[in-house]
């Protein structure tokens, strides 16, 4: 009865809060991560014995200190351009370059070069790349991106799979590949496929890999597979938490079916997102024709994922804990766009006032790193809390 458990948020602890405030005494917008946590993500992964290897998609936030974390737990890191390449060994400079992959979109050649100079893994997803370039693929070991003819994920917009999507090299075609790449003596050693973000039923992940692993004994070179990332995490209080004992168990059955190859895994927002808080501070609070509401300066230049995917996130006013949140408020930013709304009827505390802070949760994925300066408002800051 009543929503599912889950365990109260970090932030919520008195001393978190305490810590919160203090950090948005120094300005806000401002984003906050808990390391803990972080780790804490990393860990409940860890423990999943069919997986072999895990990447930490880094655009979903690629903080240095969340990706030293993050390698210290023992992921290797994906990058999709050569910014986020750098980043990663700027971050980590002894960081293994066996422990990067490299999956961009659309990338120039210049890129794909600079990430085999690395001696990262490199993945393609068309064969015009093989066509144009044989000079940077000839020789080369490289995986391959699947469109497995279908997509998944919490908004349109994130779905990365099926014949409208520019993502990945379509299944029924592969051998076409397979002779570009024999062609130039490139070696495919890796499969993969990412069919979108914000993917809750379990089930998922083990009919990638099983069909990925049928277009892999077709193959013959291939020693991994890759099935992506695209794990959700509960944003509404009554979403039930990610089944990771459910998605576990099918992965080690599948695994069990297909032994010979090594089950890689790259989530981004499972690690970050709920690590993650936007401290806002109440700039005015209207009342406009019976709509209450109240203004933040933080707005969709601090966090997009509102304004883009209708996202929701939870509010909650961290100056004032103590009364009931019983009043049902619209909940804005400063920027002169219709879609700079964070929440309709969101309910907060009734006295919420100007200078209050509120903290937006489950922010630490694709939050800071897609802010803007749109209206040239600034960007936000971010600290991390170990
Ligand atoms: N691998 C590939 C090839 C990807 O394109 C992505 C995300 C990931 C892994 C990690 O997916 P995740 O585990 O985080 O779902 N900005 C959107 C999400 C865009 C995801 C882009 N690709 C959002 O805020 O919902």
């Amino acid at each position: 009865h009543g929503p599912p458990k889950r365990a109260p948020r970090w932030w919520e602890a008195d001393d978190a809060r305490g810590r919160l405030l203090e950090l948005a005494a120094t300005g806000t917008p401002r984003y906050a991560y808990h390391l803990p946590t972080v780790r804490e993500r990393a860990r409940a992964l860890t423990a999943v014995d069919a997986i072999d290897r895990r990447f930490f998609a880094i655009k979903a936030n690629p903080h240095p200190e969340i990706l030293r974390a993050l390698v210290e737990e023992g992921f290797g890191l994906e990058c999709v351009s050569q910014g986020e390449l750098e980043r990663v060994f700027e971050a980590v400079p002894q960081l293994d370059p066996s422990r990067v992959l490299f999956t961009p979109s659309f990338a120039p050649r210049r890129e794909y070069e600079a990430a085999y100079a690395r001696g990262a893994t490199v993945t393609l997803d068309n064969v015009e790349a093989l066509q144009r370039w044989p000079e940077v693929f000839r020789g080369r070991d490289l995986w391959l991106r699947i469109d497995l003819g279908r997509g998944d994920g919490h908004h349109a917009k994130v779905v990365t799979g099926g014949t409208a999507s520019k993502f990945g090299y379509p299944v029924a075609e592969v051998e076409a590949f397979v002779a570009a790449a024999r062609a130039l003596d490139a070696r495919i050693t890796g499969i993969h496929a990412h069919l979108g973000s914000g993917i809750g039923h379990p089930r998922h992940w083990r009919e990638v890999y099983a069909e990925l692993a049928a277009v892999a004994d077709g193959i013959g070179t291939v020693d991994t597979i890759d099935i992506g990332g695209g794990l959700t995490i509960p944003y509404k209080p009554d979403d039930a938490p990610f089944d990771l004992a459910a998605w576990a168990e099918g992965l080690a059955e599948i695994k069990a079916a297909w032994p010979r190859y090594r089950l890689a895994i790259e989530p981004g927002r499972f690690l970050v997102a709920e690590a993650g808080v936007l401290l806002a501070r109440v700039t005015q609070v209207v009342e406009k024709q019976g709509v209450r509401r109240v203004g933040l300066d933080a707005g969709m230049h601090s966090l997009m994922r509102p304004a883009l995917y209708d996202a929701w996130h939870g509010i909650h006013n961290l100056s004032r804990r103590e009364g009931p949140a019983d009043t049902a408020f619209d909940v804005v930013g400063p920027i002169c766009e219709s879609s700079d709304v964070f929440g309709h009827g969101r309910r907060l505390p009734a006295d919420t006032a100007e200078g209050d802070v509120v903290a937006i949760a489950d922010a630490g994925a694709y939050g800071a790193v897609i802010a803007n300066h749109y209206n040239l408002r600034g960007l936000p800051r971010e600290d991390v809390l170990a």
